[in-house]
């Protein structure tokens, strides 16, 4: 079966880990911070805070922004559950906005009826690789003193504008920041694991504090125990200011996250080289409508982490279960990605949210389903996914 998604791990990678479990270092060492400064150069951001999933890092990112009950957070309704989540941690209310039909990305117009006075931050899905429209979605948040949180889990590696100026997404500055995840079935993996990124250094301060369970160890910032007692403050001597988490991310995570992120360009250059193939094959054929790239986005720039088509199922009198069986009898494993969030039960039953809400996110959800895509796809693989396809679909001439 070609799965949907995979990680590729190599001797290379597993040197690396070996050698981390032959260290002194099992947890927060000195691989971390490699990884956090490698990571930072890799995407141009001034700095990078590694964490033991990207869902962590959105749940840092709203609490270094201070964001909290009272607050309301806008995201796409077409991500994974987390990126919405992330606002209800810290009692704010998670609110979505509709997708334009074209990237399956947060749409800017909508954005902009669906804010609020009370609208604290925005949370831009780069979806399967294609980048949000940050900077226009940035120059009106900002003019609303919100902030913008890029989640880039799709597409780490990836850039925004190319050309004159290359602007790399973690490391520009409409995002204040940016989240990724190194899940397995991402364009790198550490296992289980995630980066902040901003080039606001109390942004990034913060963050490294929330990481490791509020507690801080430099003088300078202590305030002192309750009642000032016990005054004495030596090198033992920590305070917790703030109520923070367990977050941190281990050493042999970090071997790999750092073995995996040289590795990273190549797996890139062949995700784009499959995304070609598969467009060739797909472009004529009818009721189904293969990925498109925004005016003004460098294809050749796009970090694609998912291949998601549209099929017309009621044009083609099959339903997407149907299809799915039959590409799987064909060895093809396929998925769906993503169900609109705000129609999950609890979100239904916490906020009230109602189908209707985003139109573009269920006519998309209707039609979405995601071919394998993944950097070990053998030549004959890719072969096998457009001949199943194109078996399955009516007009494929297969
Ligand atoms: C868009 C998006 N945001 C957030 C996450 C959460 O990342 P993780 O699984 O590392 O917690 C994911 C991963 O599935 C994702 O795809």
């Amino acid at each position: 079966m070609i799965p949907y998604g995979r990680q590729s791990v190599s001797a290379d990678d597993i040197a690396a880990v070996v050698a981390a479990l032959e260290s002194d270092w099992l947890t927060c060492g000195p691989r971390v911070e490699e990884f956090e400064q490698r990571f930072a150069e890799f995407v141009r951001a001034e700095h990078a805070v590694a964490v033991n999933s990207g869902t962590a890092a959105l749940h840092l990112a709203m609490l270094a922004a201070g964001i909290g009950p009272g607050d309301h957070v806008i995201t796409s309704p077409n991500t994974f559950l987390a990126s919405a989540n992330a606002a209800a941690f810290v009692g704010a209310t998670p609110d979505f906005c509709d997708i334009d039909r074209l990237s399956y990305t947060l749409c800017p117009d909508s954005l902009r009826k669906c804010w609020r006075p009370e609208t604290r931050a925005v949370v831009a899905v780069d979806y399967a690789g294609h980048p949000s429209q940050v900077s226009e979605i940035a120059e009106f948040a900002h003019s609303q003193n919100a902030i913008v949180i890029e989640d880039a889990c799709h597409s780490i590696g990836g850039v925004l504008h190319s050309g004159k100026e290359v602007v790399h997404i973690g490391g520009n500055n409409w995002a204040d920041m940016t989240t990724f995840s190194f899940h397995p079935v991402k364009s790198m993996t550490t296992g289980e694991g995630g980066m902040l990124t901003t080039n606001n250094p109390e942004f990034a301060e913060r963050a490294r504090i929330f990481r490791s369970h509020g507690m801080i160890r430099q003088p300078e910032l202590f305030t002192g125990l309750a009642g000032n007692a016990f005054p004495e403050q030596g090198p033992w001597y920590y305070e917790m200011q703030e109520l923070g988490y367990n977050y941190r991310i281990t050493d042999l995570q970090c071997a790999l996250g750092i073995s995996q992120l040289q590795r990273l360009p190549r797996f890139l250059e062949r995700r784009r080289e499959i995304v070609q193939r598969y467009h060739a094959a797909f472009q004529t054929l009818p009721h189904l409508t293969p990925p498109a790239v925004r005016a003004g986005v460098d294809p050749e720039q796009i970090a694609w982490h998912l291949y998601t088509v549209l099929i017309d199922f009621q044009a083609i009198g099959k339903t997407r279960t149907d299809v799915m069986s039959a590409l799987r009898e064909r060895g093809v494993a396929t998925q769906v990605l993503y169900i609109p969030v705000y129609l999950q039960p609890w979100y239904a039953k916490t906020y009230g949210y109602k189908p209707g809400k985003c139109p573009n996110a269920e006519w998309y959800y209707e039609r979405a389903l995601s071919l394998p895509l993944f950097p070990a796809m053998t030549d004959e693989d890719v072969e096998t996914v457009i001949q199943s396809v194109k078996e399955v679909l009516p007009g494929g001439g297969a």
